[in-house]
């Protein structure tokens, strides 16, 4: 049957034409909109799929035409034996290999991963004070990241995108500062509103800051913004751009990425992967369809396709995220990696 359904469409009419895989639950971080302080009950090493399994998964991803892989976690790169694994889905001749990081180790990776096949790095980069950074992620080195994202440019990364996720009364103060330092270095920068993945459990009231606030602190700050289709920028997510129009940051390109407010599901192209080898069809929906268990007891690549095809041709319609923290699932951020 997959044969000759060579492309994933779901009932919506919606193509799936990329795929996140999450490498890892574990992270070095504990950013308070993506885990609680205490972490997250970790999965046990011997269900997370090993390297060959998750090739497998690709491949059979790519007969049905998925030609674009985001690597995520937890955090991808403390993945033992990363390197090897982007070298392996870098052979198999995919348009864009990318991977969503908190920089941390970039300095050591960078130029690993772009000699292994990386095409292109997502950074979290939340704030630029030194002290408050330490305060949202828990554990994290402002510095590090920093120079991560250095290290990545000397190796020739482009097209790197800053993602931050903007709380009110936390860093929404610090959007044109992340912007300068985005734009000084050829980065685009991206703002995210929060979503309330863990059953709600990360919502804090009165933090949420949605999408026409932030254009509102984007225009207060720089003046008049144009919609820009995002053409030239490499990746097809959710992120919605817009220019500055005039002055001395004039062209200048900034994202947003609006799930709560300015839903984006009907263009939807994604699924999920996670480390354990479950496919979500949504971020935001706690079904997921078990891959790992019929790979597991010898299955043949046409059964492998058929499940991913039935989990696809379930994906529903979209979402109920609130501003007030209700709607999302009960899946945790970091063991789905966005
Ligand atoms: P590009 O291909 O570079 O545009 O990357 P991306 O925006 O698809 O991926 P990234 O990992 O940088 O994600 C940025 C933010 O978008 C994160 O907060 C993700 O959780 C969120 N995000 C990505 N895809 C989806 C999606 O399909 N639905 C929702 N609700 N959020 C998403
Ligand atoms: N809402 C929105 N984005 C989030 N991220 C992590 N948790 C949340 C959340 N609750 C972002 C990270 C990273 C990406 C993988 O997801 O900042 O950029
Ligand atoms: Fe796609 Fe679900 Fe995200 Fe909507 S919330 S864009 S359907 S993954």
């Amino acid at each position: 049957m997959t044969r000759s359904l060579p492309l994933l469409v779901d009932a919506f009419q919606r193509r799936v034409s990329y795929l996140r895989v999450s490498l890892t639950d574990r992270c070095n971080y504990r950013c308070h909109y993506c885990m609680p302080e205490s972490g997250v009950e970790l999965v046990p090493r011997s269900d997370v799929l090993t390297f060959e399994e998750l090739e497998r998964i690709v491949r059979a991803m790519m007969t049905f035409g998925v030609r674009r892989v985001r690597l995520t976690g937890g955090e991808p790169t403390v993945r033992k034996d990363l390197i090897e694994l982007v070298r392996r889905l870098g052979a198999l001749g995919l348009d864009d290999l990318a991977m969503t990081t908190n920089g941390e180790l970039l300095r050591e990776l960078a130029r690993p991963l772009k000699d292994a096949g990386l095409s292109r790095l997502n950074v979290s980069v939340d704030t630029l004070d030194p002290i408050k950074f330490r305060q949202i992620t828990r554990r994290g080195n402002l510095d590090a990241v920093l120079d991560g994202i250095e290290a990545a440019r000397e190796a020739g990364f482009a097209g790197t995108k800053l993602n931050a996720v903007v709380m009110g009364g936390v860093n929404d103060g610090d959007l044109a500062d992340l912007c300068a330092y985005a734009w000084a270095r050829d980065l685009t920068p991206r703002f995210i509103e929060f979503m309330p993945m863990s059953d709600g459990a990360l919502f804090t009231p009165g933090e949420f800051f949605g999408a026409a606030e932030i254009r509102a602190r984007l225009v207060a700050r720089f003046g008049a913004l144009v919609a820009d289709d995002g053409s030239g920028l490499p990746g097809v997510g959710p992120a919605r751009y817009q220019r500055v129009r005039d002055g001395a940051f004039a062209g200048r390109r900034v994202g947003i990425i609006s799930a709560v407010t300015e839903p984006f599901c009907e263009t939807c192209n994604r699924v999920r992967l996670s480390a354990t080898g479950q496919l979500h069809t949504c971020l935001a929906l706690d079904d997921s369809s078990d891959l790992r268990s019929p790979l597991r007891t010898g299955c043949s690549d046409d059964q492998l396709l058929e499940r991913v095809h039935a989990a696809v041709t379930a994906k529903q319609e979209g979402h109920s995220f609130t501003t007030c923290g209700s709607g999302g699932p009960k899946k945790h951020m970091v063991a789905i990696g966005g």
